[in-house]
């Protein structure tokens, strides 16, 4: 089920057609918090195409985002690793044969799961660094004669944990660290070809993929540690997404929109509420192989 509705479009701070006749290229299109970005572009008149590693939920998200606004048109790339730049090449291929062009890219297609140092082997750190960082460099790799031909610009789906040490994020956050710097480097080198690049680090999002993996008992309990006082919602990241593609942000490059309600600021993350308890229990038990 898609979570936006025509009221984005009537009664939100967006105006209709915003975005006629661009198209978005999405990595993880189908999961909640990209999809969520998705459906807010497509209501507001692109075309986008989706990428993703399992067939039927992209295809299905694509046939639910397509039905948001009449005459849209939203494609489907199922079976595509953000690993492999061949195979976003392709996609990035079909995009254009299909929908003519790609304006803007949002490269979020993410793996996390929580482990502690002890119970993390080289495999796994390997495998969350190169579908979050490596993914999102070969992303951009495979968009970038659409962005320079368009003059498009990227968003980027990082976080905030990289900002202070989170426990049992280490492989997330050393890869979202890696993505911010990207972005920060590809915003000075294609400034001047008048391609903007901009990364977007949403806070605790409720009914997001990402809380179930992190918060699997919910969030609630962390509301009143938010300086905002509620969780965020899917439609608070659809906003700052049109935001950074929308001509309101045409000075802004290299930027990281915090979308959080303020809850890095008092440093304490979402799951570490037992800290150091869960912690010492996992660090004394026996490990992953390496
Ligand atoms: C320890 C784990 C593990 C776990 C997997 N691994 N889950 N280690 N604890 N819970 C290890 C495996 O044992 C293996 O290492 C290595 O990770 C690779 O896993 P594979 O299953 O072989 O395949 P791969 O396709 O590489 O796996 C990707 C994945 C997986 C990221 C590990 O979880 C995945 O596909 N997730 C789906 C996408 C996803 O996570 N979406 C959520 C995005 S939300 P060994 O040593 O055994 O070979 C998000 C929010 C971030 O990213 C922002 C936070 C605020």
């Amino acid at each position: 089920m898609p979570t936006l509705n025509e009221t984005y479009v009537t009664k939100g701070s967006w105006r209709p057609n915003l975005f006629e006749g661009k198209v978005v290229f999405v990595t993880g299109g189908a999961g909640s918090i990209c999809r969520v970005q998705t459906e807010a572009m497509v209501l507001l008149g692109a075309n986008a195409a989706i990428v993703g590693r399992n067939k039927q939920k992209t295809d299905e998200a694509a046939k639910d985002i397509q039905s948001l606004r009449k005459g849209s048109k939203v494609v489907s790339l199922p079976d595509v690793d953000v690993r492999d730049v061949k195979q976003l090449a392709e996609a990035v291929k079909k995009t254009v044969a299909e929908l003519g062009r790609i304006d803007f890219v949002i490269a979020g297609a993410a793996g996390n799961f929580l482990a502690d140092f002890n119970h993390l082997s080289s495999n796994a750190f390997k495998s969350v660094v190169s579908i979050d960082l490596l993914g999102s460099y070969n992303t951009v790799k495979a968009c970038f004669e659409e962005l320079r031909k368009n003059k498009g610009a990227i968003i980027f789906v990082s976080a905030t944990l990289h900002y202070y040490g989170v426990p049992f994020q280490i492989h997330v956050g050393a890869a979202k660290a890696g993505v911010d710097a990207l972005s920060n480097a590809l915003a000075v080198e294609f400034g001047p070809i008048g391609v903007r690049s901009n990364c977007i680090a949403p806070g605790p999002i409720e009914g997001t993929e990402g809380m179930s993996r992190l918060a699997p008992k919910g969030l609630e309990s962390v509301k009143s540690k938010i300086p905002l006082q509620r969780l965020g919602t899917k439609q608070d990241i659809a906003d700052a997404t049109v935001y950074l593609f929308s001509p309101a942000a045409e000075f802004v490059t290299g930027d990281v929109l915090v979308v959080d309600g303020g809850s890095w600021q008092v440093s304490q993350g979402a799951g570490s509420q037992d800290y150091p308890v869960t912690l010492k229990k996992a660090l004394a038990a026996p490990g992953a192989k390496l």
